[in-house]
């Protein structure tokens, strides 16, 4: 009898802790970030640049600077949707197009902090009003404007000077939908959304691309020192050396994996990684991609659990089997 209620209060307590504490002291801890489906139309980035104002307002600091940027950021993205709903053109956006590969042109020369990447896939991988966005201001879109005084310094940011106009814009993300897309390999996905920034050692890629194999170790140096220059330029842009992701897959949760590509900011308030703007297809494919590097035994640990199953499956019943023939005699 005594052991039951010692049973119970046990029981009782590690229920408590289970249901009760550890969610709390989770939820204190990592708040709970929503995903957005995917879906790129401002309404974190113009909640975020509200609460910013209602704590402006709170500290007695500076609001006019703090409203203006709630305004800016809704005129924006309603701006954003209006072109969204324009009918693009992909034969004149073609022409328009050649704007880009005027920077986006694979020569591998680092802009304004990082190598501009290639854009092959790029109607398939993004959003289209992530695109959208982008173009018309790419501060704006990535949620890194509060970096800028002026957005037009984004390394990027000169596009907006190029391509004013809104017909244009459609017309750009129309054609890039139906020629810049297309079957993506889940390394693709990766070295157009992420290889600007982040290396992978276990994949042997950096900042520069794959690195080749080089058959006197001099020339693997010299290799070497051009990453560490190239690191060295991303690290003065992003103010920090963006890490590498070969086990990242392993260290964080997939919620906070998909949420932070998302939306950055609402992982990591102030961080200096943009947001990417993959839509689900091409987000799925660098998860898949971060798995195949992080975690290459996955697929052969998968593989192996139904015959686990059936080995016990089948020996259960030998058991079975044989406890009966060695009581029958008995009987
Ligand atoms: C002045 C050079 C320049 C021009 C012109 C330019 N880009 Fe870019 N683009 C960049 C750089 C640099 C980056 C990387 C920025 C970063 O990672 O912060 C970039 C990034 C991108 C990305 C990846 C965005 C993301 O969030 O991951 C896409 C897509 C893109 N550009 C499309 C375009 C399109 C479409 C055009 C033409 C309408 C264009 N770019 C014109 C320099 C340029
Ligand atoms: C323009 C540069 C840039 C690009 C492109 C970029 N990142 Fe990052 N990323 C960063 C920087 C900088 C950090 C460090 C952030 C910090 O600690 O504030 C970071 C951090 C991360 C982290 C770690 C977050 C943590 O919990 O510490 C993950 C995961 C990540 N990036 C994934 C990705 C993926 C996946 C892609 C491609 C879809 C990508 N990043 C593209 C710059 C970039």
């Amino acid at each position: 009898m005594r052991e039951l209620k010692i049973l119970a209060v046990v029981v009782f307590f590690t229920l408590v802790t289970y249901w009760g504490v550890e969610p709390f002291a989770h939820s204190q801890m990592h708040k709970h970030v929503e995903g957005q489906e995917f879906i790129y139309n401002g309404t974190a980035d113009i909640k975020g640049a509200e609460a910013a104002l209602e704590k402006a307002k709170a500290e007695g600091t500076d609001t006019a600077a703090a409203q203006a940027k709630v305004e800016a950021k809704k005129a924006f993205w309603a701006d954003v949707e209006k072109i969204a709903q324009l009918q693009g053109n992909a034969a004149n956006g073609e022409a328009a197009f050649a704007t880009c590969l005027g920077c986006h042109n694979g020569a591998g020369v680092n802009m304004g902090g990082v190598i501009p990447p290639n854009l092959d896939h790029a109607g398939s991988l993004y959003d289209k009003n992530y695109l959208i966005a982008l173009i018309k201001d790419p501060a704006m879109a990535s949620n890194v404007d509060h970096k800028y005084e002026d957005t037009m310094t984004h390394p990027m940011g000169s596009i907006k000077g190029m391509i004013t106009d809104d017909q244009q814009i459609a017309d750009i993300v129309a054609y890039m939908q139906e020629k810049m897309a297309g079957e993506v390999t889940t390394k693709e996905a990766f070295d157009e959304a992420c290889a600007r920034c982040h290396a992978m050692r276990y994949a042997k890629t950096t900042q520069l691309g794959d690195t080749p194999e080089f058959k006197h170790e001099k020339d693997a140096l010299a290799h070497e020192i051009k990453v560490l220059e190239e690191q060295e330029l991303v690290k003065t842009y992003m103010g920090k050396l963006p890490p590498d992701l070969s086990i990242m897959i392993r260290a964080r949760s997939e919620h906070f994996m998909e949420t932070f590509v998302e939306n950055p900011q609402t992982q990591l308030a102030g961080t200096s990684m943009p947001r990417v703007g993959l839509n689900k297809e091409g987000y799925e494919k660098v998860k898949t991609y971060l798995e195949e590097v992080g975690d290459p035994s996955k697929p052969a640990r998968e593989a192996i659990g139904p015959w686990v199953i059936l080995f016990f499956v089948v020996f259960t019943v030998l058991a079975y089997l044989w406890k009966k023939s060695q009581w029958r005699d008995l009987h």
